[in-house]
């Protein structure tokens, strides 16, 4: 079993983050995104994982390296655009050869165990196999989707299943969608979904939908299993849901207090890196302070993950997120916020009094 781990993609949904970053490499609970997945990747057993890589690819290969810090061998595959998920696996053909794969979206970040799913797909294929020897064709469940209950299916490939459970029918971001059930972006695979991503056409929005993949194998008579998730499912690619799953990952972290703090008061489970400094200010957790940030005069409130090497000053952060090397100086109470990298918000005394801003192409201001 390999693994193929997606991370092109233009990140439209995160602009302007993503206009200088790789949507998989924002952080989250102070990690980047895509850790998560490589993590649970290496924890599931499986070591051959192919990075398929667009225009950042240099990030993600400075970032990941050759994958034996997360105990893996990562081969890089290059797609040249963002032409779809199918498309994806077609560049990775060489890479994945006759052995079955799953497929992880880069930007998603699942609660549930992997090696759980990869498990059942493999216990499921074993169990079809055995009684069916001699007798033909075994009916060798071809894939494995991962199904989540979601309040807008139309965001999301959407699956119909029979009263048995069977997949019947997939369509990509319908409008009027047959079901709540949208597909998570963790998928099985066996090699037999070659043949389907090299027999569809691209869909609306120019690409080669992986949901159409499916479907093809559905129509050629194959079995796809569906599995209903467990826990929660967060694709990542736009704030609001960025930040639910930084809470959701902050709510899972222990106390750990290894920088200096000084006339502070840290209430619940605080994280202070190793580097970092707390003095005259208030934390209450859950929220990370990270290494080389200095936090004086300053509440951090909940929810918060506070990247390496920022200052904050007379100012108070809640539920938000900020990447590393900000200053957030005078600058009054924040809250639902994403801040990328080396972001200035500031309060000067200059007049006239006035809200003076620098910000780049598809920011956000929203002012109090
Ligand atoms: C992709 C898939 C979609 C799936 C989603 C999960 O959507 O096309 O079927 O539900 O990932 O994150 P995209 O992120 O390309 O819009």
């Amino acid at each position: 079993m390999k693994a193929l781990v997606l991370c092109g993609g233009a990140g439209t949904r995160l602009r302007p983050i993503t206009h200088t970053r790789a949507k998989q490499l924002v952080p989250v609970a102070n990690k980047p995104i895509l850790f998560y997945g490589l993590e649970a990747i290496a924890e599931a057993g499986i070591s051959e994982v192919g990075l398929v890589v667009g225009d950042t690819a240099a990030e993600v290969e400075a970032a990941v390296g050759d994958g034996s810090g997360f105990g893996l061998a990562v081969t890089y595959i290059r797609q040249e655009a963002p032409l779809g998920l199918a498309h994806a696996v077609l560049v990775a053909r060489d890479f994945l050869g006759e052995d079955d794969f799953v497929m992880y979206l880069g930007d998603n970040l699942l609660e549930q165990d992997l090696q759980e799913l990869v498990r059942r797909f493999q216990a499921e294929r074993a169990r079809s196999v055995a009684p069916r020897l001699g007798e033909g064709e075994p009916l060798l469940p071809a894939a494995q989707i991962l199904l989540a209950h979601v309040e807008d299916p139309q965001r999301f490939g959407v699956a119909e299943l029979d009263a048995a459970g069977r997949v019947v029918r997939l369509v990509e971001k319908p409008e009027v969608p047959p079901s709540d059930l949208a597909l998570a972006g963790v998928y099985l695979f066996d090699s037999r979904i070659h043949e389907a991503v090299a027999s569809i056409k691209p869909s609306a929005r120019g690409e080669l939908e992986i949901t159409d993949a499916i479907q093809w194998l559905v129509d050629a008579g194959h079995i796809v299993l569906a599995e209903i998730l467990k826990g929660w499912w967060i694709d990542t690619g736009k704030l609001t849901p960025l930040l639910e799953a930084n809470r959701l990952l902050l709510e899972q972290i222990e106390r750990r207090v290894e920088g200096h703090v000084e006339d502070s008061e840290l209430e619940g489970r605080v994280i202070v890196e190793a580097g970092a400094r707390v003095v005259r200010s208030h934390v209450r957790g859950p929220a990370i302070i990270g290494a080389g940030t200095e936090v004086s005069d300053s509440f951090v409130g909940p929810f918060s993950a506070i990247g390496p090497k920022c200052v904050i000053q007379h100012s108070e952060v809640e539920h938000s997120v900020l990447c590393g090397s900000s200053r957030v100086i005078d600058a009054g109470r924040i809250e639902d916020s994403l801040l990328g990298y080396d972001v200035e918000v500031t309060r000067s005394a200059r007049r006239p009094r006035a809200t003076r801003l620098m910000v780049g192409d598809h920011c956000q201001v929203d002012l109090s």
